[in-house]
């Protein structure tokens, strides 16, 4: 069938997908194309793809009845038919766009992989089809929130879309506001005031979760995060929403502030806003309001990392790199450093990364690499320690 475009069949996972052909032969940029392709289909989110494939088969491990799934912002559906070949038992799969040559090519992926009869597909607005599904017997163990920028006008209908224990999953791309260039845009879309600091891809994670508890908690559910991460100049996280007002108001208390100092490095957690002079003198930044707790839940992340022996395709892929790495960050506090800073502090060209970790540890601290930065580090020493440890690479 024509689309209209022209078109290539190329394979994600298990799956075969027609998808649209970005001609570079006109030699103009392939970011140009990608605009004008008039069905989205980004082969680099196939790490986020993963990520999903491996979060929900957990999911289905852990409940004892065949699921529902409701990805509002399907594009090719590339997703929803992934989750149908990779995963275990769906029981009925709602995949929705506005746009209608998205639904078409929807169409068409799922016949190409023999699923015609098992998805449902809505030419609808994402918060129009989840609020349709808003009622105790329409709404979904998973949804999926996949759209162009933010997430955060589909967080409140997801969240009445899904059923108690239920798991939501956010993606945002709109990385400048997250992290700092456009301020008033995160205050407006996520409620908190952004850090642009070495750690901001954290801390974008902690907003985009602070603004899923806050909007959970309205409707007297707590929403935990089970795995979250930066990768490809997007976050993403998933998140089990549980009914009761107390367990929502205990994530509530695990909001806060971060304050801090650009010139010295030092960060620390707080509870309040208030502007506050650093131990070297200079003014700290304050971000928040924002999520304090931890951003992923290690249990939930060993079983992902676990299930990849089912899934051989993804052993050694990105996804699992992501996962090992988010896994050692567990319990180090909120923030992380880059190597390259204090180089620049003590004078130093530059330091393996190996060998920074080692002289960090010989120190008796504790320290992890990040997946968010290959420079980059947890660890239990402040920023005034970890001057002194650098120093010694001075000599
Ligand atoms: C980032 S793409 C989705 C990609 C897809 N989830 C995947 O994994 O490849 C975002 C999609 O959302 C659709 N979209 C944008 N705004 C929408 C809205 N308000 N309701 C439904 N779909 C929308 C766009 O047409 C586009 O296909
Ligand atoms: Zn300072």
């Amino acid at each position: 069938m024509s689309k209209g475009f022209p078109t290539k069949i190329i394979s994600e996972g298990k799956a075969k997908l027609i998808v649209p052909k970005l001609d570079t032969d006109s030699g103009e940029p392939i970011q140009h194309l990608r605009s004008e392709a008039p069905v989205f289909y980004n082969p680099v989110m196939k790490t986020n793809r993963d990520t999903a494939v491996l979060a929900l088969r957990v999911y289905q491990k852990q409940t004892d009845h065949p699921i529902t799934v409701c990805e509002p912002m399907t594009g090719s559906g590339v997703r929803g038919v992934r989750l149908l070949l990779e995963t275990h038992e769906i029981d009925n799969i709602v995949l929705g766009d506005l746009s209608p040559s998205a639904l078409r090519l929807a169409r068409e992926n799922a016949k190409l992989n023999n699923l015609y009869e098992g998805v449902n597909l809505r030419e609808l607005d994402a918060n129009l089809l989840l609020s349709l599904h808003s009622y105790p017997r329409g709404r979904f163990d998973y949804v999926d929130i996949d759209p162009y920028g933010t997430p955060a006008p589909f967080i409140d209908q997801a969240i009445a879309a899904t059923k108690n224990r239920g798991i939501i999953a956010l993606t945002a791309t709109d990385m400048a506001p997250l992290c700092g260039v456009n301020k008033r845009a995160c205050l407006r879309k996520y409620g908190g005031v952004p850090l642009n600091g070495e750690f901001c891809h954290e801390t974008a994670l902690r907003l985009m979760t602070g603004a899923m508890v806050r909007q959970a908690a309205i409707y007297e559910y707590a929403a935990t995060p089970l795995f979250s991460y930066y990768a490809d100049h997007y976050i993403r996280a998933y998140y089990r929403i549980r009914k009761g007002a107390r367990r929502a108001d205990k994530q509530l208390t695990q909001m806060g502030y971060i304050k801090y100092c650009p010139t010295c490095l030092h960060r620390e957690t707080s509870e309040n806003n208030m502007v506050t002079t650093c131990k070297c003198g200079e003014e700290m930044k304050v971000g928040g309001p924002l999520w304090l707790g931890a951003l992923s839940d290690p249990m939930y992340v060993d079983a992902m990392i676990d299930d990849l022996e089912n899934l051989t395709y993804l052993v050694d892929s990105k996804a699992e790199s992501i996962m090992n790495l988010v896994k050692g960050e567990h319990g180090y506090p909120v923030g992380f450093f880059i190597i390259d800073y204090f180089c620049k502090q003590v004078g130093v060209k530059s330091i393996a990364t190996d060998d920074a970790l080692d002289a960090i540890e010989n120190s008796g601290y504790r320290v992890t690499r990040v997946h968010y930065d290959p420079r980059g580090f947890k660890t239990t020493a402040t920023a005034s320690e970890l001057l002194e440890v650098f120093k010694q690479f001075k000599k």
